[in-house]
This record gives C-alpha cells, sequence and structure tokens, in this order.
C-alpha cells in the first residue's frame, strides 16, 4: 500500500538506527500526554496467547459501563502478539484468527465508545513475542497505523541488531509518527519501550511521551529476576532517583499496573497505585477488568488518587525521608498542597511521621490534612501528621495550607 513512498526511507532507516545518524532531534510536539496517559493495556494479564478481538471489546465495554472511561481510562492498547507476518508489499498484517474483524473495525468499535485505541511494535527485527518488528518499514507501518486510526503506539527494544542506537531508532519512529500525522491529521502518542537500558530520560524528552525507565513488571512487592523483572520496591526505588526527568508530554514510565492480577494482597495492590499515582506514572490497568473484585474496582477508580497522578503541574514525587523501611514520600501539586504518602515496606505495621520539614513547608504552617483512602478529613494541623501504617501499606494524605 505505501510501499514507493517508503522504499528510500527504508534504506536512509536502516543507516540511521545502525550508525546513530537520525536526523537533528526537535522537540517533540505532538500535544499529547500532558498529564500522565490512563487506559488499559493487555500484557500483564493476557499476555501473548490470551489476546484476541473479544477481550479488546469487551475490556472497551467494561471501561465505559464500569466508570473506568469516566474517571480517566481512555487507551485501550494491545500489546505483542496482536501481529503475525509482512504481505509481499511489506505492508504489516494483523492475526486473521485473533481479529477476524481486523484492527481498522476494532479501533472504529473503540473510538464509537469514545476511547482511544493503541498498538504496539519493536524498534528490533521482531518483537518480543517473535511477530515482525519495525526496522526498515517505521515510516511505512506509521501510516498503516494512522490509517487504521491508532491513537497510541508502544515501541519495544527486543531483537535490535548488533550495535543498534536508541536514540536513533525511537527517533526515526517518531518522525514517521510525525509525518503519519501530517498527513493523516491523526496524532499518536508515542511510548518508548526500551527498559531503561540507555537511560533514555537523559534523552528520550524530544522523542517521546513516556519511556519505560525499568525492566518489566512483575506481579510481586519485593522480587528481582534473573533476566531483570522487578516487583513494585524494586521500581520505585529505581524511579526515586530520576523524578526531576518527568512533565506534560514527557514520561517515566515505571511499567503497566498488576493491580487486580492476583500475585500480591489488598494493602499491596493499593500501595502500588498510590506510589504510580504520586510518581505521576501512566495508570494502564494490566487486569481482567471484566472479572474485577470490589477491592481492585475500589483502587482502579479511586478518584482522589488518580487525581494526584493527573495534577495539571505534572511533577513526578520522590523519596524525602527513609528511615529503615520506613519512608515518606512527596509530590507537588497545583495548588501549592502536597501528596504525601507513608510507606511501610517492613513485615509489621508501624508508626511513621511526615513532618511538614520534610514536604517543604515550615513547620508552624497550618495545613488541611486529608486521608485519601479513608476518604476523611483529619483537621487543621501543624508541624506533622503520624499515623499507624499496615505492613506492606501505605497511608496516602493530600496536604493544603
Ligand atoms: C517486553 C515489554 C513488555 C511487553 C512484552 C511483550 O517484555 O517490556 O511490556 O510488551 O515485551 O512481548
Amino acid at each position: 500500500m505505501f510501499r514507493r513512498a517508503t522504499r528510500i526511507v527504508s534504506i536512509l532507516s536502516l543507516a540511521a538506527v545502525l550508525f546513530g545518524c537520525a536526523a537533528a532531534a526537535h522537540a517533540l510536539d505532538n500535544g499529547l500526554a500532558r498529564t500522565p496517559p490512563m487506559g488499559w493495556n493487555s500484557w500483564n494479564k493476557f499476555a501473548c496467547a490470551g489476546l484476541n478481538e473479544k477481550v479488546v471489546r469487551e475490556t472497551a465495554d467494561t471501561m465505559v459501563a464500569n466508570g473506568m472511561k469516566d474517571a480517566g481510562y481512555v487507551y485501550v492498547n494491545l500489546d505483542d502478539c496482536w501481529q503475525t507476518s509482512r504481505d509481499a508489499a511489506g505492508n504489516i498484517v494483523a492475526d486473521a484468527t485473533r481479529f477476524p474483524s481486523g484492527i481498522k473495525a476494532l479501533a472504529d468499535y473503540i473510538h464509537s465508545k469514545g476511547l482511544k485505541m493503541g498498538l504496539y511494535t519493536d524498534v528490533g527485527t521482531m518483537t518480543c513475542a517473535k511477530r515482525p518488528g519495525s526496522i526498515g518499514h517505521e515510516y511505512q507501518d506509521a501510516m498503516q497505523y494512522a490509517a487504521w486510526g491508532v491513537d497510541y503506539l508502544k515501541e519495544d527494544w527486543c531483537n535490535t541488531l548488533p550495535g543498534q542506537n536508541a536514540e536513533s531508532s525511537y527517533t526515526l519512529m517518531r518522525n514517521a509518527l510525525a509525518e503519519a500525522t501530517a498527513k493523516t491529521g491523526r496524532p499518536i502518542l508515542f511510548s518508548l519501550c526500551e527498559w531503561g537500558s540507555n537511560k533514555p530520560w537523559l534523552w528520550a524528552g524530544p522523542i517521546g511521551n513516556m519511556w519505560r525507565s525499568t525492566d518489566d513488571i512483575q506481579d510481586c512487592w519485593d522480587c528481582k529476576r534473573s533476566w531483570g523483572g522487578n516487583g513494585v520496591v524494586q521500581i520505585i526505588d529505581q524511579l526515586d532517583p530520576i523524578y526531576s526527568y518527568a512533565g506534560p508530554g514527557h514520561w517515566n514510565d515505571p511499567d503497566m499496573l498488576e493491580v487486580g492480577n492476583g500475585g500480591m494482597t489488598t494493602e499491596e495492590y493499593r500501595a502500588h497505585f498510590s506510589l504510580w499515582a504520586l510518581l505521576a506514572a501512566p495508570l494502564l490497568a494490566g487486569n481482567d477488568i471484566s472479572k474485577m473484585s470490589a477491592d481492585t474496582k475500589s483502587i482502579l477508580l479511586n478518584k482522589e488518587v488518580i487525581a494526584i497522578d493527573q495534577d495539571p503541574m505534572g511533577i513526578q514525587g520522590h523519596r524525602v525521608k527513609k528511615e529503615g523501611d520506613l519512608e515518606v514520600w512527596s509530590k507537588q501539586l497545583a495548588d501549592g498542597g502536597r501528596a504525601v504518602i507513608l510507606l511501610n515496606r517492613s513485615a509489621a505495621p508501624a508508626k511513621i511521621s511526615a513532618s511538614w520539614d520534610d514536604i517543604g513547608y515550615p513547620a508552624t504552617l497550618k495545613a488541611d490534612v486529608r486521608d485519601l483512602w479513608a476518604a476523611k478529613d483529619l483537621g487543621k494541623l501543624a508541624g506533622s501528621y503520624s499515623a499507624e501504617v499496615p505492613s506492606h501499606g501505605v497511608v496516602m494524605l493530600r496536604v493544603k495550607p
């Protein structure tokens, strides 16, 4: 379909990603992700084998019916395994068994619900699940995605060529998406997924709307896989030092949510969600939302916690105090307030105290304190606030002078 127009750029693209000679970067100006993107992604629950058209349609229906859409979850993202091959002209081909109606029809359906659709690709020769990657087809694929009605593209980092340059590879796809947008009028959010391997926070601001900063999340509180997979506490420790690189339009991405997938307790999932909100992380539910428990729903739909994530100032919070396993995290908000998390990483309940000094206020300041999970105003307090925090749990506060 887009064969002739893309043949020459394909050859140039290959040279660019190998030798790091992509066109000079200009600031990413696609107007998207002014607050961290919210939605759902298929991978954490459905992985490769479980992804199909029925699951995606049911997910879109549920997001409208259960209030997630109204709470801000708008992207419905297909991860790896939606694609099978390329045709004789090099066009990417969707899996016709799993997606009998095709990607365009699915995008139309998602759009008819007032939602947006995301797709997944890879900078290398193959995706992580060995489906075709985008190398040498960036402009052709970007045009195809735009023609299908895709609103969001995640690009992974598997099966790269030896020495392939990350910044150039992602710049190439950014430019391809910009051209597709110019031709079709469809803006496409760009999500880099190179797992923090090349410190994307140092260079990806002008390239992507978000960049994975860590290896894949695992559905566990405290774990580290030999291949790099991380539990919740491993991820927050890696996100803390890079907080200053995030902002409107360009976010650190600690990976998709595991809330509701069964590997953690409700207390741990509440902490996971709270921390992602304080980190101004993209909030992409990663569970089967058509079969959510009441606890899972109450976590994903807590509008006061979501409001912390979506605060228009777009500052990523960070750790301000650590005493062994007892921590205080704080995020500056647009109204002059702070979101504060008292985090207990230890195996037993413990009292944690946040002083106003810890969160950047004079001790004499009187501020309204609200407990966001208890949905309770705690009064106008000066100096500090202390609370008993459950093991592997949080107390999350909104403090407003
Ligand atoms: C990588 C990514 C994951 C997911 C899988 C799909 O591991 O980091 O988020 O997209 O690939 O194969």
